[in-house]
């Protein structure tokens, strides 16, 4: 596939494409609100049928960090959860500066299906997460049980018909590359012509 196609510069969109990767260990300081603005421009831009806009964005930073965490915390003890799952769920968010919880908030329509709202939501996150990396973030999108408990989603005031498809964890990378992708994957194995 292309074997002779010169690779992109790592700073073109493409190179920020083929280099993209998560970071699991972030650090302060996170995107500042100029930098969040831009992050949240460039989500705005994903595909969405009929311009809906089936998607909102709870960020949470500083004390927002630890109200998360409370809810989390709340959500645990309704769920029936261990001791050690309550009390690990307090300290969840504070593994990055800024997180962002993404809701798909899916608007009535009788032409664009949840699913193609929830896949718009969706693509938000990654979105967030390669505007970050432009901008020299790390961030890690994480689900977990928290994203399919209800209970949790009524913490957040979130509407029965709306879905959280997304964790995502900013900050500024604790280590230069942590995580080095070995060999990328051969697209060959992916891709089968009809
Ligand atoms: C919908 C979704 C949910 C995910 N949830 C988690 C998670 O809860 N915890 C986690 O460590 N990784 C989770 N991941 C995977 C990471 O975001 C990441 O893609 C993975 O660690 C591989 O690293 P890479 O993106 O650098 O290839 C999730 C990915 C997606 C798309």
């Amino acid at each position: 596939m292309g074997g002779m196609t010169p690779l992109p510069a790592p700073d073109s969109a493409l190179g920020l494409l083929l280099n993209r990767r998560s970071c699991h260990s972030v650090r302060a300081p996170g995107p500042d609100d100029a930098e969040l603005e831009l992050i949240l421009r460039a989500a705005l831009r994903v595909p969405d049928f009929q311009r809906l806009r089936p998607y909102r964005f709870l960020a949470a930073r500083d004390e927002g960090l630890d109200r998360l965490g409370q809810a989390m915390q709340r959500a645990a003890v309704a769920a029936g959860k261990s001791a050690a799952v309550i009390e690990r769920s307090l300290r969840m968010p504070h593994r990055a500066p800024l997180v962002i919880t993404v809701v798909a908030s899916p608007q009535p329509s009788t032409v664009v299906p949840l699913l193609d709202q929830q896949l718009c939501a969706a693509c938000t996150v990654l979105t967030l997460q390669l505007a970050a990396r432009a901008l020299g973030y790390g961030g890690l999108w994480r689900s977990g049980w928290l994203m399919y408990d209800r209970g949790f989603h009524r913490e957040l005031e979130l509407g029965e018909d709306e879905q959280i498809v997304g964790f995502l964890y900013l900050g500024t990378p604790q280590h230069a590359e942590e995580t080095p992708h070995e060999a990328v994957q051969d697209p060959h194995d992916v891709l089968h012509w009809i």
